[in-house]
């Protein structure tokens, strides 16, 4: 039987310290919507809010979870460098390279704190990093809990038959101002699931 199919990271829920805070960041800084809630919800008998960043219902669940003690100093650190398991990073695509400039300084004026980039993951392209993959603009901050948020864009369009799609990374080296004939498509095939027992 064949396996369906998958489309996209949809949504995630969040466990935060502080609601109002996390609102401050994601509905405040970053102009997300809240669209539902609860001040104390049914599921797990904690306050929650909805909040998009599109036209779905919600982009990420944000549920307070504050600790027994009732303090919610926020936690030392950031989840890019800290050692616990679990998330690194969550990441949000924004419409082009334009908006991704524009996202850059916005939060500049802010006085928000990248923990890393604004960079672009590539070895081939002129303004690539020269170590990192997916061909994407990225730059990291945190959010009131020390999770680490990404804005990228541009990232690697991965065609049928599992390679670059090579349209797409033509249009993009155009798009980014450069020859498309002059920077080479960057590999893939470092490690495929299929080379496992190799
Ligand atoms: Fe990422």
């Amino acid at each position: 039987m064949e396996r369906p199919k998958f489309k996209c990271l949809d949504h995630l829920a969040l466990k935060v310290r502080d609601l109002e805070k996390s609102l401050d960041f994601y509905v405040g800084l970053l102009g997300w919507r809240v669209t539902d809630g609860k001040n104390s919800s049914g599921f797990f008998n904690k306050p929650n809010r909805f909040v998009t960043c599109t036209d779905k219902h919600h982009t990420i669940n944000i549920f307070e979870f504050r600790p027994k003690d009732g303090s919610c100093d926020p936690p030392v650190g950031h989840t890019h460098d800290n050692d616990q398991y679990g998330v690194m990073h969550i990441a949000f695509e924004v419409e082009d390279k334009e908006a991704f400039f524009a996202w850059e300084k916005y939060l500049r004026s802010k006085g928000v704190e990248f923990v890393y980039g604004p960079l672009l993951h590539s070895v081939n392209h002129p303004e690539g990093d020269n170590r990192s993959f997916g061909e994407n603009r990225a730059l990291y901050f945190t959010d009131p809990d020390g999770n680490v948020i990404e804005i990228c864009c541009d990232m690697m369009r991965i065609a049928e038959d599992g390679d670059v799609d090579r349209e797409w990374h033509a249009e993009r080296i155009r798009r980014d101002g450069y020859d498309p004939k002059e920077v080479p498509v960057s590999r893939i095939h470092n490690y495929r699931y299929e080379d496992k027992e190799a």
